[in-house]
């Protein structure tokens, strides 16, 4: 049989373009890492998501080396925590639910999307190799204000990534000559060993106690503060811990006008 060339010619392009069309759909749902959200994630109950281990308290936990995992609660019209920091070069496993209705965890411009379906977890693994700052959006219409349900999420350089918080517990008011205590605390979420300093600057005075915190934890330093040194009046305070800072004042007053127990 004779095929003449022309007819031979489209006949192998209209195969070369069927194995293409098979090739590029085969890629698309194969090769970009595309998958439906599965049971890996567990199911969750929506109104016992406040007393869940996980999303009680939703936000960043280090995991070990520079493996990570973030839970977040998205609900109308909006995620906790609304802003998400991890480093780059790590391998963050997300755990997403939703509170009421269904919503999406979009993060723009890179192939993280997925449902969030209440009643179910999401769970995605993602590689951050490089710094750089990203929009969360909600894909899935939730209500009148869906399109204000917006989220934030900075990979943010290795050096620049710490876990630790600094929380300061001090009197407002001292009566002159009493001795008092200003009280901080070092947590660190961070797996790794901290070793610091924490430091503590009033008036003239400073103070300076070491805390080591080994593993994710938190230590609570005392520093007494000498008030008869001090004097009378209003003293700002700062307590800072590498790039942390808490301040205040105490004021110092005197021994006669504090005492209203007179006899
Ligand atoms: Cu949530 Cu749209």
């Amino acid at each position: 049989m004779n095929i003449h060339t022309y007819e031979k010619a489209w006949l192998v392009a209209s195969m070369v373009l069927i194995v293409g069309f098979i090739a590029t759909i085969t890629y698309g749902a194969v090769g970009p890492g595309i998958a439906m959200i599965d049971d890996d994630g567990g199911s969750i109950d929506p109104a016992q998501i406040n007393d869940d281990e996980r999303f009680s308290e939703p936000g960043v936990t280090h995991l070990g080396g520079n493996r990570y995992e973030v839970a977040v609660v998205a609900q109308a019209w909006s995620y906790t925590p609304s802003e998400i920091e991890v480093p780059a070069n790590s391998e963050v496993t997300f755990y997403v639910t939703s509170r009421d209705v269904t919503h999406s965890f979009t993060v723009v411009g890179t192939n993280m999307n997925t449902m969030v379906v209440p009643g179910q977890v999401s769970q995605m693994t993602v590689k951050f190799d490089e710094p750089g700052e990203y929009g969360i959006l909600c894909n899935e219409y939730c209500g009148e204000f869906h399109h204000t349900m917006e989220g934030k999420l900075n990979v943010v350089p290795e050096n620049e990534f710490d876990m630790t918080e600094l929380s300061v517990e001090a009197p407002e008011q001292v009566q002159a000559g009493n001795e008092t205590t200003i009280t901080a605390t070092v947590s660190d979420g961070k797996q790794t060993d901290l070793e610091t300093t924490v430091s503590l600057e009033i008036g003239e005075q400073t103070y300076e106690r070491d805390v080591s915190i080994s593993g994710a934890g938190s230590e609570s330093v005392e520093f007494p503060v000498d008030t008869a040194e001090l004097g009378t009046g209003d003293y700002d305070w700062t307590v800072t811990v590498d790039s942390h800072e808490e301040t205040g004042t105490l004021t110092v007053s005197n021994e006669t006008s504090g005492g209203d127990g007179d006899a």
